[in-house]
């Protein structure tokens, strides 16, 4: 197997989605500190308050670090609203893509859908459309954008797709869920197939405990899932997002994985 470096060594230019809350915004608090001085870190999501807080705390942490904040829905529908994102970034900011030993976009936005219904209970079209607008098309969209600025195939690329058990197993009541992830981990396996200079990273990061989860708990509308899930939460199971972003930055210290397939988080609490 190839001998890969510890990614976290290259100056970077790297973008969170969902870094306002849960584990987007402990992967940005653990990012920072990994990465060289003049990094860039991009934070983004809808919540602008709640991103601009996470950028205090790690004005606080990490001063060596620039972090940027770009408020977005990834939802959106509007032809072109993706286009130019990151190039507007660059420039806003007087940076530079030469800046930049390595760029990293890391997928972790997500939203549950419509978990209160069985399957065969989804028959409004707008709420199905709107789940894979957010959570497949958009993420598309700001992928494609993302390389569109760094086209560059000698710079360092890498993509970190935050994935969930759900891609692998079907799990009652998480349909469009499941699917969406399933969807995107495929999207990204193709992806590697079309570009291997791309390092591709598809990591499920346990059941963690964050708002995703406390409302699957207590509004998926499986009784079975609902009592494990419950379950996992009284086991004291469920990872702090501190303990499930440990895991996923020895990853990718480690940086053995096989591109785009399925790593999963085996940190079991006992
Ligand atoms: N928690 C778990 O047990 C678990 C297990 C397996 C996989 N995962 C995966 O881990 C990732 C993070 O999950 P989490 O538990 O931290 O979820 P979370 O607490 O619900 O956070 C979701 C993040 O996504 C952002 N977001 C939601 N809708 C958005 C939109 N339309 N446009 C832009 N940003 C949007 C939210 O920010 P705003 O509301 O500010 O927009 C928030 O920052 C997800 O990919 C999830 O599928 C989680």
């Amino acid at each position: 197997m190839e001998k890969r470096e510890n990614i976290f060594l290259k100056k970077s230019f790297v973008a969170i989605t969902g870094a306002s809350r849960g584990l987007g915004r402990c992967i940005t608090l653990q990012f920072a500190v990994k990465f060289p001085p003049n990094s860039v870190l991009v934070l983004m999501a809808r919540n602008v308050e709640a991103l601009e807080s996470v950028r205090t705390e790690l004005k606080a942490t990490t001063p060596n670090i620039t972090v940027l904040v770009r408020q977005y829905n990834q939802g959106e529908t509007d032809e072109g609203y993706f286009n130019g994102i990151f190039d507007s970034l660059l420039t806003e900011n007087k940076l530079s893509k030469g800046d930049f030993e390595q760029v990293m976009l890391v997928h972790n936005c997500a939203t549950t859908g419509d978990i209160e219904n069985a399957a065969l209970q989804l028959c409004d079209v707008n709420r199905v459309r709107s789940y894979y607008d957010i959570n497949l098309c958009g993420m598309i969209l700001l992928n494609t954008n993302f390389f569109a600025t760094f086209c560059d195939p000698s710079l360092s690329r890498a993509v970190v797709n935050i994935t969930s058990l759900a891609s692998q197993r079907p799990m009652p009541s998480l349909h469009l869920y499941c699917a969406g992830k399933a969807a995107r981990d495929m999207f990204f396996r193709v992806l590697s197939a079309e570009e291997p200079s791309i390092r591709i990273l598809t990591y499920a990061p346990g059941a963690v405990d964050t708002d995703m989860m406390r409302d699957m708990e207590a509004n998926v509308s499986s009784a079975s899932l609902r009592k494990a899930l419950n379950g996992l939460r009284e086991d004291g199971k469920l990872l702090t997002p501190e303990e499930s972003v440990a895991d996923l930055i020895q990853v990718l210290e480690d940086n053995t994985f096989d591109n785009a397939e399925y790593v999963n988080n085996y940190i079991k609490k006992s």
